[in-house]
Formats: structure tokens, C-alpha cells, sequence
């Protein structure tokens, strides 16, 4: 059964349990189901949470822990069938389109702000085509993260005798020796699907470049899926993983960071959300850490733009607390903030253009220039593994293959292409 179907299940069950009416506090409650859990997360949300409460309405936080979201994207499900869906919550990409078919969404509450905030010419259309259902806004876009990223502790390279950020794959197998040799942790790693398959895309990028990312990922076409490229992704993959801490099995991604920052580990390959942990530890961009494009991947920019999603309400003060809600988040002191926690860059337009003037960091200028810039030459691609470039059901497939195969280190990259492919198509 496809992933339209299942939520169309969803609809339909919770037809049958109605929506039970929240109490209403005095002007309005929100709640909010989010997976922002770690550290830094925490104190990028605490941001919109405070903002939302000094307006005077009541925030019910509805963080379900687990990094990308598979848990939180369970428990909304699973509330949803009950008839008691939150007012808001965290959904992606074309996840939005699936939950917009159910008729859950609601296309009116943000009608009205986002024309009184000029949504429309703030955000690159991607944006705001991917945050609409029916034309109508169904969700908020609150920030970009970008996902390409190599994550080094330079003092640990120094250690190691590495001189530089490696460009190419053999220079990052080339420091991986160094580090090994040194005893430190190469690659540091959470052993759990999604940070296996954000490692996958990214090689895959490097291997076959955004056009064949896009292929593979966004088109799902058979034989990009099976073809040559595709295979050598896999043989190099394999070889990644040969640098992977070996205790990595069910690490989180923020554990993970914390290996680098604390010089247990020199590198890790993640989003930027991890540059909050950094934020978090007092660390600073450029000085105490280095952020580089992984490898081969330096003219394309994998997105992963969160967003917030309203739900139908019929109690018209919570719906006042979506409205404002909305608002802050696309304001620009909220965009700021939010993102200097949180790792991202803003996803407003006008602010992408003078981030310097706004004070962020090197990585993140360095982010909003290849974001800008690669929007107009094919490398911007929406990450598969941050549920921005397939359904659920099409990543939950990729994420099966790819995570057999790096904890099998006997099997065979010809077999998993076209494993990969079958999955896909029998997911589609
Ligand atoms: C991503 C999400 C980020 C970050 C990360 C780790 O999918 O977009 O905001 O939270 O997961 O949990």
C-alpha cells in the first residue's frame, strides 16, 4: 500500500473518532509536534516557544525525541487516526501534498497572514510551492538547513598531521588513514537509518553529481537507479563506512557531534543542525571548527527546509495562536535567531542576501551564497534522507537498502543497486 492510501486510512478513521475540542485557554493554545530534542535544537526552539507565549497564548510542547523525525512522524500518525491531531506540527517536503489529500490541513488558517506578510515575494517559489497545498499555504517554512556538510575538528586533524580539508574522496580517505593511524574516531557516526542514508546521499552526489542525484532521488529513474554511477556510489560507500566509528550502532546524530567537538573524532558528515551542538558548546565557526562541502559535492547544495504545518481547528482562539505563530516564524528577528541556534540560514530571500550585515557566521554565509547561487544551476537538489525529495514510503524503502548494506560488509554493490531499485519501485 502505497504512503496516499495509508493516510487516506487515516482520513477515514478519523472521521469516525471527531476531533476532540481542546479546552480553550484564555486566548488561544497551540501545540506543536517537533523532533527538535538535542541541545541546540532545544534552544532554537525555546526561541519561537517564547516569542508565541509573550503574545499571550499557551504552547503545549509535543517533542517526540529521535533525530529526522521518523518517530514524531509515527506519533502524528497515530493522533491523527485518533482524531486528535496537534494544532501544529513539523512535516516536509512532499509529505505536505499527502497530508494535504487527507483534508486534516487547514488551507484557511494562513490565508490572511501570508498575505499581510508578503509571503509570496519573500520566498523562492521551491519554497513556497512545497509549503502549499491547493495554491493555499498549509504549513510555514522556518528555516533552510543544508545537508552536504563535512564537520572537522581542525585540532584533531593537526594531531593526525592532516593539513587540510580534503577536497576529493581519496584526500578524505587520505586523512581517514591519518586519523586511524592516529587512534582517533575517522568518521564519527550514529549507526541509525536516516544518518546512514544522509552519509549515502551525499556520496551519491559526489559520484554522480546533481544531475544525477536528481535522477536517481527525485526522478527515481530505473536505470540511473541500476547504472554504472550508481554502483561505483555503492563501492565507495563501502568504503566510507570502513571509517565509520565501529560503535555506532544506534548513536545518535548529537552524540555523535559531540565525539568531534570533545577531539574524540576529526569528521562527521551532517546537516547543519549540527553546527548547533558547536553553537551550544560555546564553539566558534572557522576558529574552533571547520565546515567544507563533502567531498566532490562543493557546487551542490542538498536542502532540507523545515516547515510547520497547521492543522484544521474548529476552536477559533487556537486558531488565533496558529496565526501568530505563522507570523513570528517568518518575521525576520524569529528567522535570525532561530537560525543562529539551530545551525540553518533563513529561508527568507531578502535576508539570505546580507547575512554577513546580520551577523552569522562563515559556514553559514558560505551557505546562503552556494544556496543562492546553485538555485540557478541545477545543484540545488532536495535531500532524500530529510524527507524533501520522495514520499515516506519511497525513503522508508532507500533506507532498508542502504543500512543493510553498510552493516554488511560482504555484500556486493551491483546487488544493492538493483536492490535499491526494486525497493523503490515496489514502494512507489
Ligand atoms: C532533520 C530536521 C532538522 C534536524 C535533524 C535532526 O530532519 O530537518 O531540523 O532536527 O533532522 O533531528
Amino acid at each position: 500500500m502505497n504512503s496516499l492510501s495509508r493516510l487516506a486510512i487515516v482520513v477515514s478513521l478519523a472521521s469516525v473518532f471527531p476531533l476532540s475540542a481542546l479546552a480553550a485557554d484564555s486566548k488561544g493554545s497551540v501545540e506543536v509536534v517537533h523532533w527538535w530534542t538535542s541541545g541546540g535544537e532545544k534552544a532554537a526552539v525555546d526561541v519561537l516557544k517564547a516569542q508565541v507565549e509573550k503574545d499571550g497564548f499557551t504552547w503545549k510542547d509535543g517533542a517526540v525525541a529521535g533525530g529526522g523525525g521518523s518517530t514524531a512522524m509515527t506519533v502524528l500518525k497515530s493522533r491523527a487516526m485518533a482524531g486528535n491531531p496537534p494544532g501544529v506540527a513539523q512535516i516536509k517536503g512532499p509529505d505536505i501534498q499527502e497530508w494535504g489529500s487527507t483534508g486534516l490541513l487547514s488551507t484557511e488558517a494562513l490565508k490572511q497572514v501570508a498575505v499581510d506578510e508578503k509571503w509570496d515575494s519573500l520566498l523562492v517559489k521551491k519554497v513556497s510551492d512545497t509549503v502549499k497545498y491547493d495554491g493555499e499555504y498549509v504549513a510555514v517554512p522556518v528555516n533552510i538547513h543544508r545537508v552536504n556538510w563535512l564537520w572537522i575538528n581542525p585540532e584533531v586533524f593537526k594531531k593526525a598531521g592532516i593539513e587540510k580539508a580534503p577536497t576529493t574522496l581519496e584526500e578524505f580517505y587520505a586523512a581517514g588513514d591519518k586519523l586511524k593511524a592516529k587512534g582517533f574516531i575517522a568518521l564519527a557516526h550514529g549507526g541509525q537509518p536516516w544518518q546512514d542514508s544522509t552519509v549515502f546521499e551525499d556520496v551519491v552526489l559526489s559520484v554522480m553529481g546533481a544531475d544525477g542525484y536528481k535522477k536517481a532521488f527525485v526522478d527515481l529513474d530505473e536505470s540511473t537507479l541500476t547504472g554504472e554511477q550508481m554502483v561505483k556510489a555503492f563501492t565507495e560507500l563501502k568504503k566510507v563506512a570502513t571509517y565509520m566509528d565501529p560503535n555506532r550502532a544506534g548513536r545518535d546524530w548529537n552524540i555523535a557531534a559531540a565525539d568531534v567537538i570533545n577531539g574524540k573524532a576529526g569528521m562527521q558528515m551532517m546537516g547543519d543542525w549540527a553546527k548547533s551542538e558547536w553553537t551550544a558548546a560555546g564553539k566558534v565557526a572557522g576558529k574552533d571548527y571547520q565546515c567544507v562541502a563533502f567531498p566532490g559535492t562543493e557546487k551542490a547544495f542538498t536542502y532540507n527546509i523545515d516547515s510547520l504545518a497547521v492543522f484544521e481547528l474548529k476552536n477559533k482562539d487556537d486558531m488565533a495562536a496558529q496565526q501568530d505563530l505563522a507570523k513570528v516564524a517568518l518575521g525576520t528577528d524569529f528567522q535570525k535567531v532561530f537560525s543562529m541556534n539551530k545551525g540553518s540560514i533563513p529561508v527568507r530571500t531578502d535576508m539570505l542576501a546580507e547575512m554577513d550585515k546580520l551577523g552569522f557566521d562563515a559556514c553559514a554565509q558560505t551557505a546562503a551564497k552556494d544556496f543562492l547561487a546553485d538555485d540557478k544551476t541545477g545543484g540545488l537538489q532536495p535531500s532524500m534522507a530529510h524527507n524533501m525529495a520522495t514520499t515516506l514510503a519511497v525513503q522508508g524503502a532507500i533506507f532498508d537498502v542502504v543500512t543493510n548494506y553498510i552493516n554488511n560488509p560482504q555484500a556486493d554493490p551491483q546487488k544493492a543497486a538493483s536492490q535499491l531499485a526494486k525497493a523503490i519501485s515496489s514502494a512507489k
